[in-house]
């Protein structure tokens, strides 16, 4: 097994409703890096799952007329479903109804108690039940009819309850340190300021127990209370690596190397949850990562809302692919997009029909028909392979510091860069030309082509794995060595390619 663990999480997905693109996204984000450090070398754990409990969730499924938990298991259902219909490779879908989440929750709550950090007092305040968040009276703002609306729309209610808080406080100059402590903690740095700010301008305790609702975590010891959700939702990530058997094998990837989540929630991940683990004992999270918002027609998509976009539906009609890439390449990571099916039609066509597609397909075209299909051996290179073969070979140095920095879209555009030099590369040698005036530099330059393609579907396959790994069988590289350090090794020549099959069909838009 490696020795280098790599621990990776998209938020867990609130069961209130149906999953739409936006958490698509998260999922498809962490499933690149999580492929792409497997494909580094590296020991990965990649974890997804759902968020159960809270009142948001009590009411979905009174709503819907159903128990909570059948409630639950019907929505958690869904969102793993996703995984298949994504190609998603998470480690782990964890639930937060299951029980050794619930012994997870209890102790860490055990721990804070006993280390002084949780103490019990009255809670008076606003909160909103969408966002299961409280809000400062200063926060709010005038909603219809002299209701108040939280920052973020969500309408809030009055509460008055006992409830036991956590001396959040106290926190404030160690987060500060933590923050510091390693460049990059939290990104990108515009959200990494304003949770600077946020901090600096002085923190609250937090409370961290209700006892009007009853579906959630029993308090240890005080069954009245169960555990705020948001509490309960954050511990999935160490009940994941085993907590509290800290000699459970997966203990191994504790902390978080990233911590992915959409920019609504960076404060859970930035501020509360270093803050808990480090008022716990535990090491915090290495790295938090804060992806913008997929807006439909201009605003945020949401379950709440009722404006979501079928990820399902965009998978089936455009391929899994097609939509994974689109979604990392369309807009830079960190801000926000909107979705559009001609956006998506004009990268599929552009991008991988044409610049990928049509590479691969006049690579291994000319190979079967020329050579009979055999892989022909490396010749003399000239200034022109080598200049080819250089950008070709620097590829995967470039991405890694991009994607440690969740820089998809410009890994992308990395690679990007070296398809289109592979295309003006083939343009400019005309392999079908030299076929009749020079037979040993024909294959010469598609034993630089293939090579090229090999590199290009390896780096890509992370992002776009069903199309890559059919690309790579068609290149005759083998199942189990398909990683970084094996492109250190050179295909054998001579070796039988199966016959060429086009990997991304033209999208055409059906006449209206
Ligand atoms: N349950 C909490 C998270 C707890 S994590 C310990 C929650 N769930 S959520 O279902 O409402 O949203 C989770 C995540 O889904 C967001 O942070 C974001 O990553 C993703 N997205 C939901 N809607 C989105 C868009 N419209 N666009 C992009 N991502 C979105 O918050």
């Amino acid at each position: 097994m490696p020795d280098k663990t790599f621990y990776i999480t998209t938020p867990i997905y609130y069961v209130n409703g149906a999953p739409h693109l936006g958490h698509a996204y998260t999922s498809i984000a962490a499933d690149t890096v999580a492929r792409w450090k497997r494909l580094d070398g590296m020991d990965v754990l990649f974890a997804t799952g759902t968020d159960e409990h809270g009142q948001k969730v009590e009411k979905a499924a009174l709503d819907a007329g159903l128990t909570p938990l059948a409630f639950a298991d019907q929505v958690s259902g869904q969102f793993r479903a996703l995984g298949p219909v994504m190609n998603l490779s998470n480690d782990v879908f964890i639930r937060t109804t299951e029980p050794r989440h619930a012994a997870a929750c209890q102790a860490i709550w055990r721990r804070l108690r006993d280390r002084g950090e949780i103490f019990l007092g009255h809670y008076e305040g606003w909160y909103a039940v969408r966002d299961e968040a409280f809000y400062g009276d200063d926060e709010l703002t005038a909603g219809p009819d002299g209701t108040k609306l939280a920052p973020t729309g969500a309408p809030v209610e009055w509460m008055r309850e006992p409830s036991y808080f956590f001396k959040l406080s106290a926190w404030g100059e160690r987060l500060l340190a933590y923050y510091d402590a390693v460049p990059d903690r939290i990104l990108p740095a515009t959200r990494r300021n304003e949770v600077v700010s946020f901090v600096r301008s002085g923190l609250k305790d937090l409370a961290v127990s209700r006892t009007g609702v009853s579906w959630g975590v029993p308090v240890p010891d005080d069954p009245a209370h169960v555990m705020y959700v948001w509490l309960d939702a954050l511990i999935n990530y160490a009940t994941v690596c085993g907590f509290p058997d800290e000699n459970d094998p997966m203990w191994r990837f504790w902390p978080a190397d990233i911590h992915l989540v959409g920019k609504d929630i960076i404060r859970f991940h930035a501020v509360i949850w270093p803050a808990v683990l480090m008022a716990a004992g535990l090491e915090p999270p290495k790295r938090i990562v804060a992806h913008g918002w997929w807006t439909a027609r201009g605003e945020k998509m949401s379950k709440s809302v009722a404006n979501a976009i079928d990820g399902i539906a965009l998978a089936q009609e455009f391929g899994v692919d097609a939509l994974r890439f689109f979604v990392m390449r369309e807009v830079p990571f960190g801000n926000d997009g909107d979705f559009s099916e001609a956006a998506l039609v004009r990268r599929l066509n552009s991008e991988l029909a044409n610049d990928l597609g049509n590479l691969a397909q006049r690579t291994l075209s000319q190979i079967a028909r020329n050579l009979g299909g055999r892989l022909p051996a490396r010749g003399a290179a000239t200034e022109e392979d080598r200049a080819l073969l250089e950008a070709v070979d620097a590829l995967a140095a470039k991405l890694r510091p991009l994607i440690d920095r969740m820089a998809l879209g410009d890994a992308l555009e990395e690679v990007w860069k070296v398809i289109r030099s592979a295309n003006a590369y083939v343009d400019h040698q005309a392999p079908w030309a030299l076929r009749k005036t020079d037979a040993v530099r024909m294959e010469a330059v598609l034993r630089v082509l293939a090579d090229s393609l090999r590199v290009i579907a390896t780096v890509l396959s992370p992002f776009i794995p069903d199309s890559m790994g059919k690309l790579l069988d068609q290149l005759g590289v083998q199942g189990g060595e398909r990683g970084l350090a094996d492109l250190a090794q050179e295909l054998p020549a001579g070796t039988v390619l199966p016959a060429p099959e086009g990997i991304f069909p033209r999208y055409v838009v059906a006449a209206a």
